[in-house]
C-alpha cells in the first residue's frame, strides 16, 4: 500500500510497506504465545535502542501523552515537585500532565526557538528540593534540541530523577540511558516515547522505558497516580505478553515489531547518522529559498525543523499549494501561527522523498513569485545527506 501524500509534518511519519504488512496480518488473541513472542523480541529491541539492559521497557496502548503520565505517575509523588524545562507547547504539556496528578510543578522557558539558559536551571535546582526533572528532547513546536550532556549532569548532581521526552527524537538521535555524563550516577533516568515519529509505525502506542533509578522510585511510591500507567500492574505483562491486564493492541504490536527491525537492521549509529545529515541538509537547502530555521544551527533538531517564511509569504495558501501537489507540512503554533512552516524529516522516509519535497516546496515558491533554484536547493542537501 504505498503512500499517496508525502507525510512530513512532526508525526505521524510515512509509515513503509513492510510495516503495513505486518499492520495488516490477522488478529490473533491478545495472549497467543506467537504474539508474545514478537512482542518480547520488540521489548528487547526499544531497550536497545535506549541502551537500557538494565532497564525496563512498557509498550502500552496509547500516544505519547500517555507516555508522559506514566513517566510521572510512576516517578513523582502527589504533592512532590517537578522542574520543567520547557523549550515550547510540549514541554509545558507536563505541566498539565503534572496538575492532573497534583504533583507540584515549575516551569522554565525561554523565547521561542531559544534554549533554557543553564545557569537558570542550575540557580533553580540548588534551591529548589525537585524530585525530577522532566525535559523535551526536540519541543515539536520549535524545533530547539535539549542539550542532553549539559541538563543530565545538573539535574543528577542536583539530586533529582532526570525524565526525557523522546517523542520527536527517539530512534533519530542518541537517547543512551547506560552512558554517564561525567559520573557514574549521571544517567538519563527514563526515556519516553510514541510509535508515530522516527520509530517510523502508526500512531497508537506509548513507549517508556524505565532505568534503575526511576524503578526504585516506583518502588518507593506507596501507589501510583494511575491505574492503567502503574507499572506495577504491567511488569508481569511485559516480562510475559501472553498474560493479561488489559488487551495488547494486536496489529499495532505486528506493526511496532516490524519498524523495530527496520531499525534494528539499519544500525543506531547509522540512523543517528542518517538524521543529522538530513536535518542539516534540509535546512540548508530551504536557506536558499530565504526559509530560515527558527533556532540556531546548534540547537535545531535533526528531526523537525521549524521554517520562517521570508516577508510577502503567506502561509494558508502556501501550505494549501503544497497540499494540492501531494506534500503535508504543518504549521507553527501559538504565537508563531501564521509566520512559517514545520517539517518532520525524521523515521523512514527516503532521499527520494526528501528531494521530490525539496522540488515541490521550491515550485511552490515560485508559483508565489519567490526566487527558488531547487536543483541548487537539491545538490545542498545531498552534500550533507551522504557526507
Ligand atoms: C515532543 C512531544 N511530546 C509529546 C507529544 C504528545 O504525543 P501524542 O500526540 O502522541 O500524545 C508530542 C506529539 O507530537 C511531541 O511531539
Amino acid at each position: 500500500m504505498p503512500n499517496k501524500e508525502l507525510l512530513l509534518i512532526p508525526g505521524p511519519t510515512p509509515v513503509t510497506d513492510e510495516v503495513y504488512a505486518a499492520l495488516g496480518r490477522e488478529t490473533m488473541a491478545h495472549t497467543d504465545t506467537r504474539l508474545a513472542a514478537l512482542f518480547k523480541e520488540a521489548l528487547n529491541l526499544t531497550k536497545e535502542i535506549f541502551r537500557a539492559r538494565d532497564g525496563e521497557a512498557y509498550v502500552v496502548a496509547g500516544s505519547g501523552t500517555l507516555a508522559m503520565e506514566m513517566a510521572l505517575a510512576n516517578t513523582v509523588a502527589q504533592g512532590e515537585k517537578l522542574l520543567v524545562i520547557s523549550h515550547g507547547y510540549f514541554g509545558d504539556r507536563f505541566l498539565g500532565v503534572a496538575a492532573a496528578l497534583g504533583i507540584q510543578a515549575e516551569k522554565l522557558g525561554a523565547p521561542p526557538g531559544e534554549p533554557v539558559p543553564t545557569a537558570a536551571v542550575e540557580a533553580r535546582l540548588r534551591d529548589g528540593g525537585f524530585k525530577a526533572v522532566a525535559v523535551t528532547h526536540v519541543d515539536t513546536s520549535t524545533g530547539v534540541m535539549a542539550d542532553l550532556a549539559t541538563l543530565v549532569p545538573i539535574v543528577k548532581n542536583n539530586g533529582a530523577l532526570f525524565l526525557l521526552d523522546g517523542v520527536c527524537a527517539a530512534a533519530a538521535m542518541e537517547e543512551d540511558m547506560s552512558r554517564a555524563y561525567g559520573a557514574p550516577e549521571c544517567r538519563i533516568d527514563l526515556v519516553l516515547t510514541a510509535s508515530q515519529k522516527a520509530i517510523g509505525a502508526p500512531p497508537g502506542l506509548a513507549i517508556t522505558v524505565f532505568g534503575p533509578a526511576a524503578l526504585r522510585a516506583r518502588a518507593a511510591l506507596p501507589r501510583a497516580g494511575s491505574y492503567y500507567c502503574d507499572i506495577a500492574n504491567w511488569r508481569d505483562i511485559m516480562r510475559e505478553p501472553s498474560k493479561y491486564f488489559a488487551t495488547h493492541p494486536v496489529n499495532m504490536i505486528y506493526a511496532y515489531h516490524a519498524a523495530m527491525k527496520i531499525i534494528e537492521r539499519e544500525g543506531l549509529a547509522a540512523r543517528f547518522a542518517r538524521h543529522a545529515g538530513i536535518g542539516d541538509g534540509m535546512r540548508a537547502a530551504l536557506a536558499l529559498y530565504g526559509l530560515s530555521s527558527l533556532p540556531a544551527p546548534e540547537n535545531a533538531a535533526p528531526t523537525l525543523s521549524c521554517f520562517l517564511y521570508p516577508a510577502g509569504l503567506e502561509d494558508v495558501s502556501f501550505r494549501a499549494g503544497l497540499k494540492e501537489k501531494k506534500l503535508i507540512v504543518a504549521g507553527l503554533l501559538g504565537d508563531l501561527s501564521g509566520k512559517g512552516f514545520r517539517m518532520g524529516h525524521m523515521g523512514n522516509t527516503r532521499e527520494d522523498e526528501f528531494l521530490l519535497a525539496i522540488r515541490l516546496i521550491g515550485e511552490t515558491m515560485a508559483e508565489f513569485g519567490f526566487d527558488a533554484d531547487s536543483e541548487a536547493a537539491c545538490r545542498v542537501f545531498l552534500s550533507h545527506y551522504n557526507r
